[in-house]
This record gives C-alpha cells, structure tokens and sequence, in this order.
C-alpha cells in the first residue's frame, strides 16, 4: 500500500476500493448490448462467492484440525447460507433471454465458465480432483499456482476422516494415508463407521448431515446451471468448447461424499 493512502483516512470507497471496482465491468460488444454488463456482473459476484468459500473452507479444514466441533458447525453453515445464495442468483441470469444472450455471445470467443479456476479449486477442496484441470492453466500464472496447490492438499473429506479418528472412530489407516491428489473411494469400513456415528453421537452425526447439505447444495447449483443453459442455448456447444447441456449434465448427481449418501439404506 502506498504512503499516500496509508496516511488518508479510511471511507466507505477507500475501504471497499469502489473505484477500482467498478472500472473492472468492460462489455466487449459494441451498444454496448445492455444485457453484457448483468452478464459480467454476475459472473464477477460469483468469483467473489467462489473467493469466500475457499476461504471458508480453508477455516472448516483447521477447525476440524483443532477438533472444534462448534465452530466447524458455524462455519459450515455459513458455507451452505452462500451456497444458497449463489443458486438463488441463477434466477436473475434466468430473466436474460436466448436473444439478449445471442446478442453478445460471439464475443465471449472461447471464454467459459470452464476456465474459472476458483471454481476448480472449489472442486478440489470438496474431493473432485483431476489433473486434466489443472494442465488447462498456463505454468506460473496466479490460477495454476493456486490449484497445484488445492490439488496436493487434503481435501474436506480427508480433514474430516482425521477429526472423526481424532474424535476416537476407528478409521481405516488406508483412508487416512490414501493420496489426497486422487478422488476418495467409497470404503464400506468407513461406512460402518459412520453408521455408528448416526446411531450413537449425535454430535457428529450433525456435522456429518451439514456435510450432506453442502454435497446437495452443489449439486444443486449445477442441476440449476444445466437447466439456465438449456434455457438459454438449448443444445448449442459451450463456447469452452463441450457439447454444453449435454456434458454438464453428466457432472449433476456425483456425490462429493459417496459414503454419506451409501450409508442412508443402512441406518
Ligand atoms: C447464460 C448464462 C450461461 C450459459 C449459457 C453458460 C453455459 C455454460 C456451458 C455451455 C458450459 C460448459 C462448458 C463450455 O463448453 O463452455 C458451462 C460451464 C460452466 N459454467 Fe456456465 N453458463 C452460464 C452462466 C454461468 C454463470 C453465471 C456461472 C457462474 C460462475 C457459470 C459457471 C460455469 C462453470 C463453473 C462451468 C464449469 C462446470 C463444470 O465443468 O462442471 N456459468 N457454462
């Protein structure tokens, strides 16, 4: 920070950066068409979503470390309150029509919410991985950097395997030395465990239905996705190149926590 603004004293648009903030919406389409700034602006409070749910996220994982089940609660439900948030928005992208989106759309090229990298790193933290994501990113830049980083790091399933042995469950040494860069397979071991959890702690049990909120919140979110698409291209390809509707339909109805899901016929 410069001498200058340190020195001044702080207001609302010195605080916030509003100035800088509101220089950062360009339509590229000539008008411009009025339906390109709602189209970047919604996009941009989704990467600011994305941006304080890692950081929340970042905060469950130490707190879970710490065994503060409390706190991991609260957080947790801040995650799944902005989670709910962002669903709801969609609805605001849905008032634009396929010719107001067609009026701009070739100038989008080949940009996509498939190059969101904090999205991505969203993935990763919650247990999708995949190496094809990251190579998509060039070598060095702030994206790639940050989602090596997710990539190598455990992610939300893991912390909580630890918490639960932490919290004396007998968790298979397997789940908890298993290579956090590849996606978890579902462990029936793990599920008696949780089974036993349901049954007799009710402590736990809550954190793990928070954990199946979070699984549906997403999912909800890309169910919701799929159908703005539909809506709105129908079965045109994306402009990051996919089939469109077609390939984000295969991504809704993945569990994060496979586990969770497997054990509700068993309680
Ligand atoms: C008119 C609105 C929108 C349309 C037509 C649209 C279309 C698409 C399409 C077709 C894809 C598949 C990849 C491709 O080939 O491009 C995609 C992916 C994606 N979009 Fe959108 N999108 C819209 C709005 C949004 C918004 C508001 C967000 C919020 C950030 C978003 C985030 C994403 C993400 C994260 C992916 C990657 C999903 C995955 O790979 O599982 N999209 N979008």
């Amino acid at each position: 920070m410069s001498d200058a603004r340190r020195d001044a004293a702080v207001t609302y648009g010195s605080y916030l950066r509003v100035d800088e903030l509101l220089r950062l919406q360009e339509p590229r389409s000539p008008g411009p068409e009025h339906d390109e700034m709602l189209f970047i602006v919604i996009h941009q409070v989704y990467e600011l979503w994305f941006k304080q749910l890692l950081h929340e996220l970042d905060r469950v994982t130490q707190l879970l470390a710490a065994r503060d089940t409390h706190r991991t609660q609260h957080t947790l439900k801040r995650i799944l309150t902005i989670l709910k948030v962002m669903v709801a928005q969609l609805d605001i992208l849905e008032t634009m029509t396929p010719l107001e989106f067609l009026s701009f759309r070739a100038r989008l090229e080949a940009a996509s919410g498939f190059q969101s990298d904090q999205f991505r790193q969203l993935e990763f933290a919650l247990g999708a991985k995949s190496d094809r994501a990251i190579a998509r990113f060039a070598e060095g830049t702030r994206a790639r950097v940050a989602l090596e980083k997710r990539y190598r790091e455990p992610t939300l399933w893991d912390a909580f395997l630890h918490y639960l042995a932490r919290e004396g469950y007998a968790i298979p040494s397997a789940a908890l030395t298993r290579d956090v860069t590849t996606a978890a397979e579902p462990s029936t071991d793990v599920q008696q465990v949780l089974v036993t959890v349901y049954r007799t702690d009710a402590k736990n049990a809550e954190l793990c239905e928070r954990l199946v909120d979070l699984d549906e919140g997403v999912q909800e979110w890309r169910y919701r996705h799929v159908k703005m698409v539909e809506r709105t291209i129908g079965t045109r390809t994306g402009t990051g190149g996919s089939s469109g509707a077609e390939y984000l339909k295969s991504t809704v109805g993945r569990p994060l926590f496979p586990d969770l899901w497997e054990i509700r016929a068993h309680l």
